[in-house]
């Protein structure tokens, strides 16, 4: 299944190589930056981000920014989720975390300049003007207050307080959703209806995103660290509120596929007709990693 994925990977990884070539940056920042970011990633939020301007009819180049850029702020946001003062883990993608391969000022301050890198490169997208402003506001949205900052909050305050399943389903759906229901958005904001695809693929990507986390949190009760290739007792650990703790294993299951069927319906209703995004919503219910 991840040979679905592998084209948009392999794009991925040459576009992102290419861009850190020609980027001057103070060195020791850069290395903390390439380091967060190079280092084997499924990419599967760029993928979706491509795969869903394929769908509409629109060209991939025209996407390569936004893939770019929102999947710098998913690498950052891993480096800040693995800081002591949060997760406190010490292996991502199999390979010793950011602050634990440098230091802690510099995986904050890596984490940070991650996040403007990808605005600035949205701004300079090859798009006309107003494009790029809707891609800005869809991504500033979704990675700070109003969405995954604000559901990581949620998170870190979960830990003393046991939410019930509506509040657990708002946090994954602020610290995970907003990003996959981004990489939609941003495929199709240079689409000219893009305005009436906006709702339904609203609700995709937020119902995808819950659906990604609720597998994350059963990845780590069910796989081990090296099959994961991150630290499997840190949820337990932290006394994080996740489906599995709350529901049983066997009922997260069974919400997560059903959230799998709502996704196939909600992709049905859109005027797109694209098999390759069936089989990636399935994965999300299969993926091992
Ligand atoms: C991990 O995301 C964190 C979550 C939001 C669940 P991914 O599973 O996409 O992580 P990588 O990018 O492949 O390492
Ligand atoms: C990560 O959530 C989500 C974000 C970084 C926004 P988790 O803390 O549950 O994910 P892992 O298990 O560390 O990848
Ligand atoms: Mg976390
Ligand atoms: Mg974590």
């Amino acid at each position: 299944m991840m040979q679905l994925l592998k084209p948009y990977q392999t794009r991925f990884n040459d576009l992102l190589d290419q861009y850190w070539r020609n980027r001057a940056i103070e060195p020791h920042l850069k290395a903390a930056m390439v380091y967060a970011t190079t280092n084997g990633g499924k990419r599967f939020r760029p993928a979706l981000v491509w795969l869903i301007a394929e769908a509409l009819g629109l060209p991939r180049e025209k996407l390569d920014a936004a893939a770019l850029a929102l999947e710098l702020i998913h690498c950052y946001s891993l480096v800040h989720d693995d800081l002591p003062a949060m997760d406190d883990d010490a292996l991502r993608r199999g390979q010793p975390t950011v602050h634990v391969q440098f230091d802690e000022a510099t995986a904050i301050l890596a984490g940070d300049a991650l996040q403007m890198e990808a605005l600035a490169l949205l701004v300079r997208a090859e798009l006309p003007e107003a494009i790029r402003l809707r891609q800005v506001q869809i991504l500033s949205h979704a990675a700070g207050s109003q969405g995954m900052v604000a559901g990581q909050m949620l998170d870190m305050r979960a830990t003393q307080s046991q939410p019930d399943l509506e509040q657990l389903i708002l946090l994954h759906e602020l610290k995970t959703g907003a990003l996959i229901r981004a990489a939609l958005l941003l495929g199709a904001a240079p689409h000219h209806d893009y305005e009436t695809l906006r709702k339904p693929l609203s609700r995709l990507g937020l119902t995808l995103g819950l659906a990604f986390q609720v597998q994350d949190d059963i990845l780590e009760v069910e796989q081990t660290t090296e099959q994961l290739g991150k630290d499997t007792d840190s949820d337990r650990r932290n006394g994080k509120a996740t489906f599995p703790a709350l529901l049983g294993l066997e009922k997260a299951k069974a919400y997560r596929d059903q959230l799998i069927q709502q996704c196939h319906q909600l992709l049905a209703q859109l005027p797109v007709r694209s098999p390759t995004l069936q089989q990636v919503i399935d994965f999300v219910a299969e993926r091992g990693h």
